[in-house]
């Protein structure tokens, strides 16, 4: 196979771009070159997409078999590289996000979708990868819409699993929210890049939710990898929904991966996962997605030749925080978060059901 990844230097396009030279695949990626290089046997084009003639003489003239694009900018941007491509790629397959549904409606692939124009450039995140996604389809109808939740694992560039690893590598007692058996829902990097190329590869298309099944694993087995992993005295230190909420803790931001279960937030980490895993998701265990992130954040793997700033020891270690969390799409829906977490804490004040999602 052919492969054009658009990027390819951060956290999914990377898994993306490592996955398909696993698989012997030819890859090309087009990028800035400005988050980082991609690795030796992939033919790098470089150019700013945002500007449709660089975009244009980049890509000159060559087909591809498939195309994967991680874009979470502004929707015109994706539908211009689609454009640009049609005629020229046989698949399309688009990185999205469940953040495209309707907020509190989403039960499957089914459920409501925001609005989205196809050539907007700005807006509020669920609106900007919708707007892509519509894009994307316009030019390739049969395009592969990978609506990812919570994704995790090395190099990830947001801050959640390695904000839990550094916070718990600090050993004593760790506040852990919530109840340890509370199902998590969310997609090892590789896992994603992996049910990708497989999907492309037969000709899947439509959108899909790829994520684990709820319950995969719970919070308890995700901090407790994450003590075994660094080898950590942390002392997971167990609160209920109420105090956290009294004592002003965020939910995904403040502690990331956590939700309340009820109010605004029920539901969200209960997505349906049949056609994800009818499609051929396999996840691994959770354990290995934590030992592995644990494992480059210590490597000097970050380090290496193709270390990107998003990797670099300075700033993941920055942005496992809040405010480290400013910069691309994973903030930008965090922030959209935050927004419903007020409204959740004054419902939770006035013990209103208001806002309350499916069985909320
Ligand atoms: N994190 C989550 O939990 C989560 C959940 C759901 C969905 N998602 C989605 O997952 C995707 C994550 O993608 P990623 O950032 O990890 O992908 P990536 O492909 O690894 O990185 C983004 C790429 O875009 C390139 N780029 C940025 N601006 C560019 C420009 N103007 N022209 C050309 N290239 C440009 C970057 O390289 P240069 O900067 O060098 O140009 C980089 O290679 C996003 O679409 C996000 O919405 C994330």
């Amino acid at each position: 196979m052919r492969l054009l990844v658009l990027g390819g230097t951060r956290f999914v396009g990377r898994a993306v771009v490592a996955e398909a030279l696993a698989r012997g695949w030819e890859v090309t990626a087009l990028h800035r070159g400005i988050t980082g290089r991609t690795p030796a046997g992939v033919r790098e084009l470089l150019a700013d997409r945002t500007t449709p003639a660089a975009l244009s003489d980049a890509l000159g003239s060559e087909t591809w078999d498939a195309v994967v694009d991680t874009w979470s900018g502004a929707p015109c941007v994706a539908t211009e590289a689609a454009r640009a491509l049609v005629g020229r790629a046989d698949r399309f397959g688009y990185v999205s996000s469940g953040s495209v549904y309707v907020w509190g409606e989403h039960v499957d692939e089914g459920s409501p979708v925001v609005d989205g124009d196809a050539h907007d450039v700005d807006g509020p995140y669920p609106a900007l990868k919708r707007g892509a996604e519509v894009g994307v389809v316009e030019t390739f109808p049969g395009a592969l819409l990978a609506r990812a939740g919570l994704i995790l694992g090395p190099w990830e560039d947001i801050g959640r699993l390695p904000w839990w690893l550094d916070r718990i590598a600090h050993g004593g007692r760790v506040v852990a929210p919530g109840r340890p058996d509370r199902p998590l829902q969310y997609v090892d990097v590789r896992d994603l890049a992996s049910w990708l190329l497989s999907g492309l590869d037969v000709g899947l298309g439509g959108a899909v939710d790829v994520v684990s099944r709820s319950g995969h694993a719970t919070t308890g087995e995700l901090l407790e990898a994450c003590v075994a992993a660094t080898g950590s005295d942390a002392d997971l230190v167990w609160l209920d929904e109420a105090t956290l909420a009294a004592a002003g803790a965020e939910p995904w931001t403040h502690l990331p991966c956590w939700v309340p279960e009820s109010g605004e937030f029920a539901g969200f980490l209960e997505a349906d996962t049949t056609r994800a895993a009818r499609t051929g998701l396999v996840c691994r265990p959770v354990a290995e997605t934590v030992v592995d992130t644990w494992q480059w954040m210590t490597s000097d793997r970050r380090r290496g030749p193709t270390a990107t700033s998003t990797g670099s020891p300075q700033m993941w270690s920055g942005r496992c925080s809040p405010a480290g969390e400013q910069r691309d799409a994973g903030e930008v829906r965090a922030a959209h978060h935050r927004t419903r977490y007020v409204k959740w804490r004054r419902g939770a004040r006035r013990g209103s059901t208001a806002g309350r999602r499916r069985g909320g």
